[in-house]
């Protein structure tokens, strides 16, 4: 299964479900990969996560060189001393992924940051009273005890995919306080996003949205209402 579109955010989005042959292929999946990219797969210890690993730069690539006019094979990716990725290539365009067990997601914006985040709704959260707490907001944290059980989980997952992707936009991950990401009218798309703790040329206002179209999963993208351009 795969799938591709544009968000009305101007960003470009390409999924697909991953195999375990994307990291097989009796050595294939090192075709297309950068010699630090092998390197750092053939660390990966479990197949899985290699295979998440290998197929989420392929999507990029092909969604980068689609744009690009450009073969796959030719798309440089590097990353921040943080872990975002960025094109050396095209410094004005941000990019972002994101990989669960069962499908990678790939974006890229021509013309400004963007991050991406994208969860399994079927995977059980072990303790998501505590996740929620150490993860949400007040405000938040008031709105899912409102929920009932049954919507509270599906509903952090919007939360916490919004708070993900402005954190990686931001190129800066999980080294930030996901508590200091306050998301807004959770269940709108678009919707929007504050940072509570701006450093100096980075955005606090983040436009989100979501993507509906992979099976059993919350997307959610996020672009800086104000543009800066931050490598963390
Ligand atoms: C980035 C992070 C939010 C990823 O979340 P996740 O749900 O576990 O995993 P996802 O699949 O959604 O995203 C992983 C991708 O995010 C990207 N990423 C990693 N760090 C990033 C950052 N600082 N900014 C933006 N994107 C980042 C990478 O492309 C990564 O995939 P890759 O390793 O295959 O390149 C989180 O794992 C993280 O912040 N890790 C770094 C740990 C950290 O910051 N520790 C504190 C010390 S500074």
């Amino acid at each position: 299964m795969h799938g591709s579109g544009a968000a009305s955010l101007g960003v470009m989005w390409r999924w697909r479900a991953i195999t375990p042959d994307d990291a097989d292929r009796n050595g294939r999946w090192r075709t297309g990969l950068a010699a630090h990219e092998i390197n750092h797969a053939l660390g990966l210890s479990m197949h899985a996560v290699r295979a998440s690993y290998v197929a989420a730069r392929e999507v990029l690539r092909s969604l980068v060189a689609e744009w690009a006019g450009t073969l796959p094979s030719a798309v440089r990716l590097e990353r921040t001393p943080l872990g975002a990725l960025y094109l050396p290539d095209y410094p004005l365009a941000g990019c972002s992924l994101s990989h669960t067990g069962g499908a990678v997601l790939a974006t890229l914006r021509p013309n400004g940051p963007v991050g991406v985040d994208l969860e399994t709704i079927s995977r059980p959260i072990g303790d998501l009273d505590a996740l929620i707490g150490t993860a949400c907001t007040a405000h938040e944290q008031a709105c899912l005890a409102a929920l009932p059980p049954a919507l509270r989980h599906r509903h952090f997952l919007t939360i916490w995919t919004g708070k993900e992707a402005v954190l990686k936009g931001l190129g800066l991950g999980l080294s930030v306080d996901p508590r200091d990401v306050a998301v807004h009218q959770v269940e709108q798309s678009p919707s929007s996003a504050r940072w509570h703790r701006p450093r100096p040329g980075a955005a606090d206002r983040w436009q989100l949205e979501r993507i509906y179209e992979i099976p059993d999963h919350i997307a959610t993208v996020a672009v800086p209402q104000c543009e800066t351009l931050h490598r963390g």
